[in-house]
């Protein structure tokens, strides 16, 4: 099998939005017409397991004119967008595995596919190729000199299996630059988490009680967004710093047993299991919707849901299935009439929401992001003769690389220390 997508013909849609996108990663292109030159990725066998969005195709693009052999595969069910690739196939020489809502058995067969392409480099989002790498495909793991890791959750999975002695290849975690965490994390999950919850359901954000659990990055960026709108936004923590910096942001922080009965609208965003739970449901008011932002589907248990629920209507809408379930009277002995009966809407099945109802985060930021895994992946290309097996942060002079391009790309300019501030910085003498 060369490649498993859904319709080859798609392509030419694709390519329209992957040249869109293009426009507006300045950071990238100007990346990829330096190693067009320089080919520094020259017999490099790359196998990412990404989002499949405009974006990503950019990368990739990148990552071919670099002199890569590349293969694609998705990070998640219901993230692929098809026109996407089918254009990479047709239109740019990509090999991709992804299809836009397949099963858990398509999405590892395309998994196994790209560890099949027997690749000296990869690149996760969520660590699911890593952790195929170091169960099924072991012996695989000498021929990989380095992987890059896209975001919060993969990280945290590979640090824990950096702990555990068991880590086989090493990493770049590319989430925790700056460059990619302080501007995709915030700006990119606080927009398309919007975006993704306006295209599924249409609703008016302004008024809403929202419930936003998690104050990370993307939690901090959805929240204000979502204030912005004019929700009343509460947040939930478990974190005691996290929660302080909420309150002082100006939200209302309480445990999510209270919000269950207050919120109009739910959003996880924490990269923890069960955050959302029956006891919660029992607790939420007729109507409440509760989608999820985090990485992994686990964030609301649905399974519980399901349970629950004497009928699910699926497809209420687009990416929105309504769960019918007894209300709060059966616990209190009350007897079941129509009336007591409540439902519970459940958006994109609980995947994440930006990517599976919207199409992830705008161009601009997944720049600076891409940016990143591009100039990180090339530094374990210079470097991996050198390179332990354990988990890398970004070398820092490639984050200010990014950042000053991205600035000149925005028009901004920004001031430098005189001779004399330098100094002052670097002493220690001068003082009250
Ligand atoms: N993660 C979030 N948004 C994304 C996008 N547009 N492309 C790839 N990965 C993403």
């Amino acid at each position: 099998m060369t490649n498993d997508i859904k319709d080859l013909k798609l392509s030419q849609a694709g390519k329209k939005r992957i040249e869109w996108a293009a426009k507006d990663m300045p950071v990238l292109n100007l990346i990829k017409a330096r190693w067009e030159k320089d080919q520094p990725l020259k017999k490099v066998r790359l196998a990412a397991c990404l989002h499949v969005t405009a974006e990503t195709a950019n990368l990739v693009r990148a990552l071919k004119a670099g002199g890569a052999e590349v293969l694609l595969c998705a990070s998640n069910p219901l993230s692929t967008q098809d026109d996407v690739a089918a254009a990479l196939i047709k239109e740019y020489g990509i090999k991709v595995f992804a299809v836009y809502g397949e099963d858990k058995k398509s999405y590892y067969a395309h998994l196994r596919a790209a560890l099949d392409f027997k690749p000296n480099i990869t690149m996760d989002d969520g660590a699911d190729l890593l952790t195929l790498l170091h169960t099924e495909y072991k012996n695989q793991a000498k021929d990989i000199w380095g992987s890059m890791e896209e975001t919060t959750t993969g990280v945290i999975r590979l640090k824990a299996l950096e702990k555990s002695g068991k880590l086989a290849v090493p990493i770049m975690a590319v989430n925790d630059a700056k460059t990619k965490n302080m501007f995709d994390n915030r700006y990119g999950t606080g927009q398309s988490t919007l975006d993704g919850i306006i295209r599924a359901t249409d609703i008016l954000i302004a008024g809403k009680n929202l419930v936003v659990a998690g104050y990370g990055w993307c939690g901090r960026g959805f929240a204000s967004r979502a204030r912005g709108l004019g929700a009343k936004v509460i947040v939930t923590e478990v974190d005691q710093i996290k929660a302080l910096e909420a309150a002082m942001d100006g939200f209302q922080v309480m445990p999510m047993k209270e919000a269950a009965r207050i919120g109009d609208l739910f959003c996880t965003l924490t990269g923890d299991i069960n955050v959302i739970r029956e006891e919660h449901f029992k607790l939420m008011k007729h109507g409440a919707m509760v989608c999820n932002s985090g990485h992994f589907d686990v964030e609301i248990n649905v399974r519980e849901l399901k349970k629950m629920a004497i009928r699910v209507n699926k497809n209420v809408r687009n990416n929105v299935d309504e769960y019918v379930i007894g209300s709060r009277n059966k616990e209190l002995g009350i007897r079941e009439s129509a009336k007591s009966l409540k439902s519970i809407y459940l958006l994109a099945e609980g995947r994440l929401i930006n990517l599976a109802a919207a199409e992830g985060h705008p161009a601009s930021v997944m720049d600076m992001s891409f940016a990143t895994q591009a100039l990180a992946t090339e530094h374990v290309v210079k470097n991996y003769k050198r390179l332990e097996k354990k988990v890398y942060n970004v070398p820092v002079e490639l984050e200010q690389w990014i950042a000053d391009l991205k600035l000149k790309s925005m028009s901004l300019a920004i001031d430098k220390l005189t001779k004399e501030q330098a100094e002052y910085l670097r002493g220690w003498e001068i003082g009250t």
